[in-house]
């Protein structure tokens, strides 16, 4: 733990979870929980669920879950002290000296010292830019036409002629050259030691969603090779994770998201009022973007560049973007090369038009698609035909497909018909677009032992913070050790000992993890689904069921470790009796 645990409920308790996720998402009210179209996948019907009573959510779409910290640490994108450290700041707690663990220590202050040495990195290209000797970098970006406003907002600035500066002035801020190095921002060399492979160039500070500047991007003065130059991927710089221009899109609300190629491009559009503009960082477009991306829209505008390396860009990307359950249009850049000349030339209004035209992502595909063909030529005009029904194929709702379909013909004087026949063709031959099969309900694939054992355990834990009055009636047959879950042998212990005192808090228990993929297994506990049963005859018999399960599991796993351990001794013993008493004790759920 890195806070003291009743500070972190404290914390926690102060923070309701209702609140808190309704800053992100809309929440409706429905019986005793708040669902709203979950934040973390793509979906047009809510199945995001927030319990005010648990101070849970879960998603019943992709099974994420969690309290009120993993939600922040999720959205935003921040660790556990982080998570602390804001739910504190909205609830007015102050917070003492951190109690940090030695490893977390480590951990958080290295996270945080690279964070420091990057920010203070900015600084120092953000004065060399406005220094008489920064000149140049400065004369550059005004002949490119940006304001000294927009310099300022993205905190650019300049590396001059030498790569020692930057070095000599984080040694003297204390910073120590194993973590320069560790940063990105300089190298070993055997002639001249530490020194920074930024000089020469404009520089572009690359922030997180949350302003802090995780990296670099710089440009060559000139025409140098290479034109832009990245930091390299560290601790806190993945690239793969990040978009420029996120911190200010983010909060745009403009209905969608303009994804361009570079830096220039984002800073061109954002001075021009396109503060939806974000680009990705010097790599190709990822899935891991697009999602994040999801969180803040559902319609994502192409500004690529109207050359061929650009088209095809677009084309990766678009397929991306669809992966991901996005609709992605294509905007016309033409005649200019980039967004950065097309504002320059025609302006603001112009682009305003070119979004309204965007072109749909599939027409654009298949626009491009008709370049390759000669269509004058009835052989190379069929297989230009017969590539569309492939790409018809790909759609797997069937209307979907169809209304494509229909607009295709249409747009390229193809007969229905005679279309549809060849995507019929084509599916058929490929295996493509047959309705998913889905396994049949009610037929379950059988579990091993192991898997039934932590099923139970699952859901007599999940039983319990449903009703938590069942503890008392089950409480001398079964005890933390029986979970045999280690994982659930923790929740246990602290749910029982939390239940005898007469308090009750589910949502605390996740807390006690500092490993997210505990915290949500131990979250998702709390949210697996009870078997859905009629008669009160029916409940109790399932409920019996699963306590006798766990403590079936628990007394073979014991009898198991006998040899080797003797303690275990007691847990079978008492196994034994509780088994055969079980086994004739009705327990009410009245
Ligand atoms: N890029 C890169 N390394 C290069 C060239 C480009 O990382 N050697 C990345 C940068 O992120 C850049 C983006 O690709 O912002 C787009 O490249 P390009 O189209 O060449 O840049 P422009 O934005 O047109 O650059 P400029 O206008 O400054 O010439
Ligand atoms: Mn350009």
């Amino acid at each position: 733990m890195f806070y003291a645990e009743e500070l972190v409920e404290e914390i926690r308790t102060k923070n309701d979870i209702v609140d808190v996720v309704s800053g992100y998402v809309r929440l409706q009210k429905k019986g005793s929980n708040h669902w709203g179209c979950c934040p973390f996948h793509n979906e047009k019907t809510p199945s995001f669920s927030v319990s005010g009573p648990k101070q849970m959510y879960h998603c019943f779409g992709c099974g994420v879950s969690g309290n009120v910290y993993t939600f922040v640490m999720q959205y935003e994108n921040y660790s556990f002290p982080e998570a602390v450290k804001m739910l504190a700041d909205r609830a007015g707690v102050n917070l003492p000296e951190v109690e940090y663990s030695e490893e977390a220590k480590k951990k958080a202050g290295k996270r945080a010292r690279l964070l420091e040495v990057n920010k203070e990195a900015a600084k120092f290209f953000y004065y060399q830019l406005r220094d008489p000797h920064g000149e140049i970098g400065y004369n550059y970006l005004k002949r490119r036409e940006l304001s000294d406003e927009t310099m300022h907002k993205f905190g650019l600035g300049y590396a001059g002629k030498s790569g020692t500066g930057l070095v000599q002035y984080l040694r003297q801020k204390g910073f120590e050259d194993a973590l320069i190095k560790e940063a990105g921002l300089a190298n070993y060399s055997e002639k001249s030691g530490l020194i920074s492979q930024f000089w020469n160039r404009v520089m572009f500070p690359i922030q997180d969603i949350n302003h802090r500047v995780i990296g670099f991007g710089g440009r060559v003065m000139g025409d140098g090779e290479p034109k832009y130059l990245n930091s390299p991927e560290t601790p806190v710089f993945d690239k793969r994770r990040n978009l420029y221009g996120l911190n200010f899109a983010r909060t745009a609300r403009s209905g969608n998201i303009i994804l361009c190629e570079g830096y220039m491009d984002v800073i061109a559009m954002h001075q021009a009022g396109f503060s939806q503009a974000v680009a990705s960082l010097g790599t190709a477009f990822t899935a891991e973007q697009a999602n994040l991306l999801r969180r803040y829209t559902d319609s994502v505008l192409l500004a690529y560049d109207s050359d061929g390396a650009g088209v095809k860009a677009a084309l990766r990307s678009i397929g991306i973007l669809r992966e991901a359950g996005l609709t992605g249009k294509v905007i016309n850049m033409r005649p200019y090369k980039d967004p950065d000349e097309f504002m320059k030339n025609l302006g603001k209004e112009a682009f305003e038009e070119r979004i309204r035209q965007a072109e749909n992502s599939f027409f654009f595909e298949v626009r491009v698609l008709q370049e390759q063909f000669d269509v004058k030529d009835p052989e190379q005009k069929t297989k230009f035909h017969r590539e569309i029904a492939r790409k018809l194929c790909e759609f797997q709702e069937e209307v979907e497909r169809d209304n494509y379909l229909q607009a295709i013909a249409e747009k390229y004087f193809i007969g229905i018909e005679n279309l549809r026949k060849l995507v019929l063709q084509y599916a058929s031959q490929t295996g493509l677009a047959k309705p998913i099969e889905r396994p049949k309900s009610g037929i379950q694939s059988k579990n091993s032992p192991q898997e039934s054992a932590k099923k139970a355990q699952r859901l007599l834990l999940t039983w319990i913070t449903d009703e938590p009055a069942v503890y008392q009636k089950i409480k001398s047959f079964i005890s933390a050790a029986d979970f045999t879950e280690e994982l659930y042998k923790l929740v246990a212990e602290r749910l029982f000992a939390d239940l005898e005192q007469g308090q009750f808090n589910p949502a605390g228990i996740i807390s006690m993890f500092e490993d997210e993929d505990k915290q949500s297994e131990a979250a998702a506990l709390f949210h697996t689904n009870l078997p859905q049963l009629e008669t009160p005859q029916e409940r109790e018999k399932a409920f019996h069921d699963i306590v006798y399960a766990v403590k079936k599991n628990s007394f073979e796993f014991y009898s198991s470790k006998l040899g080797a351990d003797v303690s275990a001794l007691n847990q079978v013993v008492e196994g034994k009796k509780a088994l055969e008493t079980l086994a004739k004790t009705h327990i009410s759920l009245e």
